[in-house]
């Protein structure tokens, strides 16, 4: 059975963690996955976590199984988050939350679910998207296709092309948008065209899938929410994924959601036992501990300022870092112009490096995405120069 079975390619992203993990070389330095290192190039555990599990512990509580959909305050306070808290789809009982195995497992969710109750519908993703959600949604069992999105000239959003994509999928088309900090280009769309997009996903009929992986580091908790609330103010199915790994340094707990908005409080009580359904199928109920962290802070009035606090200090760093590449890059490289990275939000840089760049980088034992993709929140004081002085040779 086994013998005929040949070797899976590397995962995109954490295949280049794999590599870097073995790599021997002390003064290596990982720009490949999309994880927040603070200055001293440690992963934080924030002061609101460590808080929250202080309760936790005092508490000893059994390990007993979640329900299905997870922790009753956890969906709830996660609900709230995503679309505010006096939002109509909540106060109407139209949305549905599920606690999932992070934000890939939300997605994964979702797609099973699509897949059950529209299995013929053709998935659009953008040009380039995060790598797993081609993979995620195919083996869920769509076609998937691209929108166009980027724009290499510009290191900007073609954002006519956008819309000429949207304007032909047929309808009943599911469209996954990342709600904010675009992964892997960096290059968001503003507020006016988030308005231009909703407009012909609703007129057209197409079933927008959010993906919100990174909300707070783009200018806010609410102002990168707020485009989830402009698709559901607006009407129509929608999905949102989102994920606590980044915004609560929370990567290893696997901790995110599903939430799903129904046009009546009835039909969302239907959708809510067809996604227990999958969840049954694929891992029974989830893990207790993440999502217990996360509804205290949320929950708790001091942990969730202390949070709210931390993740700007994330977001504030980022943005320093991607100051000090350009100003540095500037000086070290100055035929190259990279002025870009400061335009470009969230956690990466779609830096225009090529594959054999990205290839010589590695030679010095520094890892990025095959793509350009590199991670500035793995930028710190002090690997910056090294990561500077390696880009400034293999340009
Ligand atoms: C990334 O894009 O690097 C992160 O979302 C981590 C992952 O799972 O790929």
């Amino acid at each position: 059975l086994f013998s005929a079975i040949e070797m899976a390619p590397r995962d995109p992203i954490l295949g280049i963690t794999e590599a870097f993990n073995a790599d021997q070389n002390p003064a290596k330095i990982n720009l490949g996955v999309g994880v927040y290192y603070d200055d001293n190039g440690k992963v934080p555990l924030l002061a609101c976590v460590r808080k929250a599990e202080a309760i936790l512990i005092e508490q000893a509580a059994p390990r007993t199984y979640l329900p299905i959909e997870g922790l009753a305050a956890y969906d709830k306070a996660v609900q709230e988050l995503v679309f505010g808290a006096d939002s109509a789809v909540i106060q109407e009982r139209r949305a549905v939350t599920v606690q999932a195995i992070g934000g890939t497992g939300a997605l994964k969710i979702g797609a099973d679910f699509l897949q059950r109750f529209a299995p013929g519908a053709q998935v659009y993703i953008s040009d380039p998207s995060w790598e797993n959600h081609r993979a995620l949604f195919e083996s869920a069992g769509f076609v998937v296709n691209n929108y166009t999105y980027y724009d290499a000239a510009t290191h900007g959003v073609n954002f006519e092309g956008m819309l000429a994509s949207l304007n032909n999928m047929p309808a009943g088309s599911i469209v996954v948008l990342h709600a904010c900090c675009h992964n892997p280009t960096g290059a968001d769309l503003t507020v006016a065209q988030w308005d231009q997009i909703i407009a012909v996903v609703t007129s057209r009929g197409l079933v927008p899938f959010l993906d919100m992986a990174y909300q707070g580091f783009a200018n806010g908790i609410a102002e990168d929410g707020a485009v989830v609330l402009r698709f559901a103010k607006a009407g129509g199915p929608l999905l949102v994924s989102n994920s606590f790994s980044k915004s609560f340094s929370l990567y290893g707990e696997r901790v995110g959601a599903l939430s799903v908005v129904a046009s009546s409080a009835e039909e969302a009580t239907r959708l809510l036992s067809q996604l227990k359904r999958v969840v049954r199928t694929n891992y029974s109920n989830p893990p207790v501990h993440g999502g217990k962290v996360v509804a205290t802070v949320l929950s708790t009035p001091e942990l969730r300022q202390l949070w709210e606090e931390e993740l700007a200090g994330m977001r504030v760093r980022i943005r320093e870092m991607r100051d000090a590449f350009v100003e540095k890059l500037k000086a070290k490289a100055p035929g190259h112009d990279f002025e870009f990275v400061r335009q470009q939000i969230g956690m990466f840089s779609y830096s225009g490096l090529t594959k054999e760049q990205v290839a010589s980088l590695r030679e010095q034992s520094i890892y990025a995405v095959d793509t350009g993709r590199i991670c500035v929140a793995a930028l710190n004081s002090r690997n910056i120069d090294i990561v500077i002085d390696a880009i400034a040779k293999v340009l």
